[in-house]
């Protein structure tokens, strides 16, 4: 039986055509997020389970249900990382980054892996943008942060976008607030669904977060953290509001909005595109004022996020990808296997000369490799054919017009040919 290989269900290939959006993603976000002082960090692909179960938190559906994990062949337990920020903690904590009076700003960008199950916009294997702020508890940052990722979204031409923001409160009124959704829903029990009948004990907030019906309806007049909030963290967001009407960023405040990672405290926010369906978020994050210490280091508040770059990539429009090189490569066409020879040399030498250059491997006839070179939509073609190749001659066709001109076959000559009309071509 022959085998038919294909991609692991909810993985996919990003192919030339697709690319070029992911790779435009890459570069304007490298351009704004250094512009706003950040640096790159590459953090690794797996790590010690431990450090996401501890962060993420125990009770949340990543770790229960969703992480790559396997022994390694000493038998540890390692997990594919189903986010980024657990690991931009390790290695804050393990390499001594704090810093203080300064923050410290990382972005990262690559592949994240969760074992959902798949839909459009939601795979196994995912790639985030992230970014990850250490060192300031300051409103203004939470702001300042949220503002530079609009101005990305804005960059990338993405409209019709909606900013969802709440606080999730502290270790000091959250559990308060915990109380009074439990006392809530204790008697509404058998009206959730079958996942939140379970997190109605292990992580009731998470509740909020669940599409279906009933679980949405019995909720609907539940109690919001909003009448919990501490005075810290009620001021924290208040201003946290201010500094985004200071930037004119309109936002809606949301007091039913959790997140899917438990490490989060005040501020957590959504950017979710009215042009997606149900796998709506774009990109989300929040503050993490306790996550420093829990891995051993000092305290440290922290505010981050991460994009998600597959449903991103949806929405943005060829049109402002920018256009490729305007200068199109050189073709070189060759008749007889000297003439093939001297093409093997001369495209080389283009190659070192920093011209884009291409042949027909397959060397069909003239015709066809003429047609080639129209599909790779060149300027000019170099004909070599052993006959002239005798003559020490060679033929450059342009091919707007198909005027042919003869030339001596000189490599370094032919390069500074095809070099100057290729200056003249772009000129404005
Ligand atoms: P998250 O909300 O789990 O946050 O993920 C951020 C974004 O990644 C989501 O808004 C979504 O666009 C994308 N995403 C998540 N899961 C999938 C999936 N299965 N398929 C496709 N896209 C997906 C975090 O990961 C936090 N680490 C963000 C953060 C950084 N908070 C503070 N710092």
């Amino acid at each position: 039986m022959v085998i038919k290989y294909q991609a692991v269900k909810g993985v996919k290939d990003i192919l030339p055509g697709e690319i070029e959006k992911w790779q435009f993603m890459e570069k304007t976000a490298r351009e704004v997020f250094e512009l706003y002082g950040f640096s790159e960090i590459r953090i690794p692909i797996f790590e010690m389970t431990a450090v996401f179960t501890r962060s993420i938190g125990e009770t949340t559906d990543i770790v229960e249900k969703e992480m790559y994990t396997f022994p390694d062949r000493s038998g540890d337990s390692l997990t594919l990382r189903p986010e980024g920020t657990a690991s931009v903690v390790r290695a804050y904590v393990e390499h001594n980054l704090y810093n203080p009076p300064s923050v410290v700003k990382l972005y990262y960008m690559g592949p994240m892996f969760r074992c959902e199950r798949p839909q459009a916009g939601r795979y196994r294997q995912f790639y985030q943008i992230g970014v990850e702020v250490f060192g300031t508890e300051n409103p203004e940052i939470d702001a300042e942060v949220i503002g530079m990722l609009l101005k990305y979204f804005e960059k990338l031409g993405l409209k019709e976008l909606e900013l969802q923001i709440n606080s999730l409160g502290c270790d000091e009124c959250r559990p308060k607030f915990r109380e009074a959704l439990l006392e809530f829903l204790k008697n509404k029990i058998n009206l959730l669904c079958e996942d939140c009948q379970k997190r109605f004990e292990r992580n009731p907030l998470r509740i909020f977060d669940c599409k279906s019906v009933s679980c949405h309806d019995a909720t609907k007049e539940a109690p919001t953290i909003e009448g919990y909030r501490c005075d810290n963290c009620k001021s924290h967001f208040n201003s946290t509001i201010n500094f985004l009407d200071k930037l004119n960023i309109p936002y809606v405040k949301n007091p039913k909005l959790v997140r899917g990672l438990d490490y989060y405290t005040k501020t957590a926010f959504e950017i979710i595109s009215k042009g997606l369906g149900s796998q709506n978020a774009i990109a989300g994050g929040g503050r993490y004022d306790k996550l420093v210490e829990e891995f051993g280091g000092p305290p440290t508040p922290a505010f981050g996020f991460a994009i998600g770059v597959d449903r991103t990539a949806t929405l943005i429009q060829p049109s402002v990808l920018t256009p490729q090189s305007p200068i199109p490569p050189v073709f070189i066409a060759s008749l007889g296997e000297r003439a093939s020879q001297k093409s093997f040399e001369l495209i080389n030498n283009f190659r070192q000369n920093g011209i884009r250059a291409e042949r027909d491997y397959e060397k069909g006839s003239l015709k066809s490799q003429l047609r080639k070179a129209n599909k790779f939509g060149v300027r000019y073609t170099i004909i070599i054919g052993d006959n002239e190749l005798d003559k020490g001659k060679a033929i450059l066709r342009d091919m707007t017009g198909s005027q042919q001109e003869e030339i001596d076959i000189d490599i370094d000559k032919i390069v500074e040919i095809i070099a100057k009309k290729n200056s003249r071509q772009s000129l404005p």
